[in-house]
This record gives C-alpha cells, structure tokens and sequence, in this order.
C-alpha cells in the first residue's frame, strides 16, 4: 500500500527523531506523537486527535528505565491504546522496534519488549517488527545512568551497536515495503558491522568524559549467561550496517 501520512510514537527519542527525519525526507507527512507534542500514548491524552487522518503508525515509543514490571505495564498500554485508537482512527498498519534477542529473554526490559511485542501483534490492526541491536547513542546513557565518579563499571557483553539512523532508515523501509515479510520467515534484524563488548564501546565514550571505564561479567543483569553466549547478537538472516561505533563516535561534536 502507498502510505502518505504516518504518526511516529515517541517521537522525540533516541530512534524516533530519526525515523521522523527520514520520513520527512522521503516526502511523508508526519505527526510527532510523544508528551512534549501534547500526546500520551498511555493516558491516551491527544491520541485520537493526532490519529486522525494517519495512515500508519511507527511506534518507537519506550519507558525511560530498566525495570522489568514497569517497562511490561508500559508496553501493555502502550500497545493496547495505540491498536484500539489507531483501529478507530481508521489507521491501516503498525511497525514497531523491538530488540534483538526477545525471543531468549527471560527477565528484565527485554523480557518487557517480548510482551510489547506479543500484544501488538495480538491485533486488530497488522503490525511489522524489526529488532534491531542496541544503540550506539545508548552508550553514553549507560555511563549517565551511573552518575559520579571517575569510574563506571560496563559489562563486558558480546553486543553488535547500530546507529539509530540506520535503524530508522531500516524501519521506514520495511513500514512501506509494498508486502509484509512472508508468515514463518524470521523476525527481520538490524545490527551494526562489528562485534564488540559494550564494555569496549563506553571505554571509548569514557576517555571523552575522562571516566575510567572497567569492564565486569553482568552476573546479576538480568539474562546475563545468555548475552554472554551472544544470545542477543544478530542472527544469519540480520541486515549489517554502519557506521561501527568508532566511526559514529568520531563524527559526534
Ligand atoms: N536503546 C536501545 O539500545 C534499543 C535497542 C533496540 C531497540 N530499542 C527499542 O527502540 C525503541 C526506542 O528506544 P529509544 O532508546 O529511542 O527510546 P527513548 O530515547 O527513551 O525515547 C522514548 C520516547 O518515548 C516517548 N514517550 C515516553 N512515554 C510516553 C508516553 N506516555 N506517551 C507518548 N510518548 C512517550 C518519549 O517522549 P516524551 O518523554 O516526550 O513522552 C520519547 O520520545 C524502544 O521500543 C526500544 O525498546 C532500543
């Protein structure tokens, strides 16, 4: 179908203002959807007033912390509004981010991404996923997250950054790919060009900021044997793409 008009969720994150600029440069109408726009996906606050007229919905809209129970309630309603709303609204499809490796998860945000997923695709309307890997731009937010300090402890985590540009540029491709990915075929996948530790990726980031960064197991972190066994890297079938981390990093100000 040829989609004109699309409503981006979340679109004033880390991906989402991404996805709103490729868009835009591909000629697509967007209407930004996140609190600071005046809509609430969760109190449903402007919701079907920013619906109407969309024909399509990118959701990449996400809670802000890593807990498990309250990231699952948020992508509960999330999900559950932004199907209901969007059917009413006369919206035609979904396409959603998700993160590689949901399927393994057990515990913790990404066992919350499996439900997100797993109720969007519960209907009414069609949903497309792309799981993409972790941010280069969600390196920095891990040493933000450990505020003070000259030291930050990372996880030395087998991991596969990608740039949110090329998950948006991604993501807008397989929202207006003419069909949906054939039933039975993997979930598609977006990763970055090189396999690395996230531990190695913020010691780059550290010597910026002039932080000691000290590489750890993550036992403790939710499903850490299997990031550990690279049960979150991409699969055969994920699209690589870059910039690596390092390049991504050399060009930021
Ligand atoms: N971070 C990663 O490394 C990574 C990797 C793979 C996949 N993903 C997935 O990619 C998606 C985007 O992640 P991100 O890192 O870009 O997220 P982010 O930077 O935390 O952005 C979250 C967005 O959601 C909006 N939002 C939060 N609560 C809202 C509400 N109640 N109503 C409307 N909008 C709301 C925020 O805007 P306001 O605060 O203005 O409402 C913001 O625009 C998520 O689904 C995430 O799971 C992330």
């Amino acid at each position: 179908m040829s989609i004109t008009t699309f409503a981006v969720a979340g679109a004033t994150g880390r991906l989402g203002r991404h996805v709103v600029d490729v868009l835009a440069e591909r000629g697509h109408r967007v209407v930004p959807m996140s609190r600071a726009t005046g809509v609430d996906i969760i109190t449903g606050e402007g919701l079907a007033e920013a619906l109407t007229g969309v024909e399509a919905i990118i959701d990449v809209a996400s809670w802000h912390a890593s807990d498990q129970e309250a990231a699952t309630e948020f992508f509960r309603t999330s999900a559950r509004n932004l199907q209901e709303v969007g059917q009413k609204a006369g919206v035609a499809q979904i396409a959603v981010a998700s993160i590689i490796g949901v399927d393994k998860a057990t515990a913790g945000f990404v066992a919350a991404k499996k439900v997100h997923e797993e109720l969007l695709l519960s209907g009414p309307l069609p949903v497309r996923i792309l799981r993409a890997a972790q941010f280069h731009e969600f390196v920095g937010q891990l040493l933000d997250w450990q505020q003070g300090g000259d030291v930050a402890y990372v996880p030395a985590l087998p991991t596969q950054l990608v740039a949110c540009r090329t998950v948006a540029e991604e993501l807008v491709d397989l929202a207006l790919a003419p069909d949906a990915p054939a039933p039975g075929t993997p979930v598609p996948e977006i990763a970055g060009p090189r396999r690395e530790t996230m531990a190695e990726a913020a010691r780059l980031v550290g010597a910026r900021r002039g932080i000691k960064v000290v590489g750890v197991d993550g036992s403790g972190m939710p499903d850490a044997e299997i990031a550990a066994n690279g049960g979150f890297l991409p699969g055969p079938h994920a699209k690589l793409a870059g910039p690596t981390f390092q390049e991504w990093l050399d060009a930021q100000p």
